[in-house]
């Protein structure tokens, strides 16, 4: 290879990588395992009640699947006990995550954005080289964009609590020493509405997700996240 060293960063460090992973796994068990459940059950409702016959708010059959070929589909058993289990590793994973970032206080300066980046001019460049699917270069891909940052800083601090909040407030064992938790949602159906929303939000992230990570380098990127080994390419302009 005839690249010059001073063209490779080391760009996350094991935790984050770690991490990572075991994220996207448990990702992929819960949506799958959820989508499973849901499936069993094809309606969302608002509200303390929900119940086949009942007013919904959405429903399979009005997408042309009635409710007996989506319970054919899906597998609620299955999905609980996978469901059950990924829940656990995706919030100690995340715990882990977040206490091993607080000792180590570089995350801080990764992942929050600088005065600089949040200044409309930065804004608005960031935003046409997104809409052109152009790579950052040189300096720039060096850190974090603004909208990356942000990005990541919604879907680790409001999505995912949300989903874990949500989801707590679903289950009957937690629910039975904390009724407080139904009561903020008004009720296990929204609870349980909103749990569906942001799933869908966070598929909405992935999908954006992958895109970034291909219009950027697969390889590299991959790279990156696996061993932590990321080249620099080019100049910014
Ligand atoms: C972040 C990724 C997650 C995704 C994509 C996801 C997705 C889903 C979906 C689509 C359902 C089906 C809703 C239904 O029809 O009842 C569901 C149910 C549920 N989820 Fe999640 N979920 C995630 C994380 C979690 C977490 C972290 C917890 C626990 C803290 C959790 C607890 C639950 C519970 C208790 C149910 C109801 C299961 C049942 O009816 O037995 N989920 N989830």
């Amino acid at each position: 290879m005839s690249e010059s060293p001073k063209n490779w960063i080391y760009r996350h460090t094991i935790n984050a990588r770690i991490c990572h992973w075991i994220m996207v796994l448990s990702f992929v068990y819960l949506l799958y395992s959820g989508i499973m459940i849901f499936l069993h059950f094809p309606e969302l409702y608002w509200g303390k009640v929900g119940f086949q016959g009942y007013p919904t708010i959405f429903k399979l059959e009005d997408w042309g699947i009635s409710w007996e070929q989506s319970e054919e589909l899906g597998d609620r058993r299955w999905g609980r006990n996978y469901h059950y289990l990924f829940a656990w590793v995706f919030v100690i994973n995340g715990l882990v995550y977040l206490l091993w970032n607080a000792w180590q206080k570089k995350f801080y300066r990764k992942i929050l954005p600088t005065r600089e980046q949040l200044s409309p001019t930065n804004f608005k460049s960031e935003m046409v080289r997104h809409l052109k699917f152009k790579a950052a270069k040189g300096e720039q891909a060096k850190q974090y964009n603004v909208l990356q940052k942000l990005s990541y800083l919604i879907v680790l601090f409001a999505l995912f609590p949300f989903m874990i909040i949500s989801g707590f407030a679903q289950m009957p064992a937690f629910t039975a020493i904390s009724p407080e938790l139904i009561d903020l949602f008004g009720g296990r159906q929204t609870a349980r509405t909103l749990h569906v929303v942001c799933s869908l939000l966070l598929v909405v992230f992935v999908i954006v997700h992958l895109l970034e990570m291909f219009i950027a380098g697969a390889v590299n990127q991959l790279r990156g996240m696996i061993i932590g080994k990321y080249e620099i390419i080019g100049d910014e302009k």
